[in-house]
């Protein structure tokens, strides 16, 4: 069978692949503990299926329009407007099927072969398979040791190619939270270069210690930058496929018209629990922030013993530098994580998979006892 250049060129997730071994290696009969997710393990608040369920009985199960139910939609741009300082009207809004679609759909509308994206680093792994998807070169720029945009080196980068730079804040993999300094710093060049910022705010919800997280569409620069959020990993809500993007009208437009034909319309139910969710408010958003702050601070204490870490200011994960653990038994953080889940049945992400060989992802959405059982057996097969 032949395969186009796209499918040889996309390499398969490899957290994934590390999710679907450690499920193989459970319906062998091992005790697999998971450190490997990107999700809450907190239950989707109760309103939020409640909504759901009612939209099932009552026969909302049909295409709803395209790119959104126009009440989510009006929810969203509310939402935005008051919690993140973005003033983007239903009509700058596109609901999909996740955050990951949004992505996919808007270097899809920005993006041609030979084209660049810069791609601060370490990132989530979908990021250069997407810019890959469009057709693109994703450029990686390698942050600072504090995990913080390497602004000089981000200028540097740029060509007359560079059509969009993937801003990921709160960041997945490292919980640097990016300071309004260097946003209007990644703005100024976006305008001075002409390229779109992709702002992937996915774990917005999540910072700590009283970080504040900034759009950078706040900060006068909406104009050249795509907002995308998600339901995910604010509210728990992984399977209900639900995320969205706001931006200027024309680009709306143009990943409106890809996503009618990639998809039509995210789950018409799933929407009106992601409707629901937009009613919780305040105590919602501060008890959820509560409860991811002390797995925060547990995994960040229990991982400094093992690893050197910077403290997560947001997100669900500590990025631990491995890198006193190798060079002898282990060459690489694939060899460690692999080791981790052969001898102490605890499953984490290499780091290589977010282009930072050395370190190791950990996440730390997991209960406590789960995570004090996770670093105790890597500790006795270190
Ligand atoms: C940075 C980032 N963006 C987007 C997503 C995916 O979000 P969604 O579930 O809405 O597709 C993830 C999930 O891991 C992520 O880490």
């Amino acid at each position: 069978m032949r395969f186009s250049s796209r499918a040889l060129a996309v390499s398969e997730s490899e957290t994934l692949r590390l999710s679907n071994e450690a499920a193989r290696l459970r319906a062998e009969g091992r005790e697999i503990l998971s450190l490997l997710e990107g999700e809450p393990d907190l239950p989707v608040p109760e309103p939020v299926i409640r909504a759901t369920q009612e939209a099932l009985a009552k026969g909302l199960t049909r295409y709803s329009s395209s790119t959104g139910l126009a009440d989510l939609k009006a929810a969203i741009s509310r939402k935005l407007k008051t919690e993140n300082g973005v003033a983007a009207e239903p009509e700058n809004v596109l609901v999909a099927n996740g955050a990951k679609q949004v992505v996919y759909e808007l270097l899809q509308a920005l993006c041609g072969p030979g084209d660049e994206v810069l791609i601060p680093a370490p990132c989530w792994v979908t990021f250069p398979q997407a810019v890959k998807l469009a057709g693109g070169a994703p450029v990686l720029v390698d942050c600072g040791a504090d995990h913080q945009l390497d602004l000089d080196a981000l200028e540097r980068a740029t060509t007359e190619r560079t059509r969009a730079l993937i801003l990921n804040t709160p960041n997945n993999p490292t919980g640097a939270v990016y300071p309004e300094a260097a946003l209007r710093a990644v703005a100024a060049l976006a305008a001075k270069h002409d390229f779109v910022v992709i702002a992937d705010e996915a774990y917005e919800a999540l910072v700590y210690d009283g970080a504040k997280h900034l759009s950078i569409a706040s900060l006068g620069a909406a104009a050249r930058v795509a907002t995308v959020q998600t339901f995910s990993k604010s509210f728990a809500m992984t399977g209900f496929r639900v995320g969205y993007m706001a931006g200027p009208a024309e680009l709306t437009k143009a990943v409106g018209r890809i996503h009618s034909h990639v998809t039509g319309n995210a789950c018409t139910f799933a929407q009106h629990g992601a409707l629901a969710a937009l009613g919780l408010g305040a105590a919602h958003r501060d008890e959820w922030r509560a409860q991811h702050q002390k797995r925060r601070d547990l995994a960040f204490c229990l991982g400094g013993e093992l690893f050197d870490c910077v403290k997560p200011q947001g997100g669900l994960f500590v990025f631990a530098d491995a890198r006193r653990h190798l060079g002898g038994t282990f060459k690489t953080s694939s060899d460690l994580a692999g080791h981790f889940l052969r001898e102490a049945n605890v499953a984490v992400a290499p780091g290589s998979a977010f282009g930072r060989e050395g370190w190791l992802r950990l996440s730390f959405s997991a209960p406590e006892a789960v995570l004090r059982e996770a670093f105790a057996r890597m500790e006795r097969t270190l």
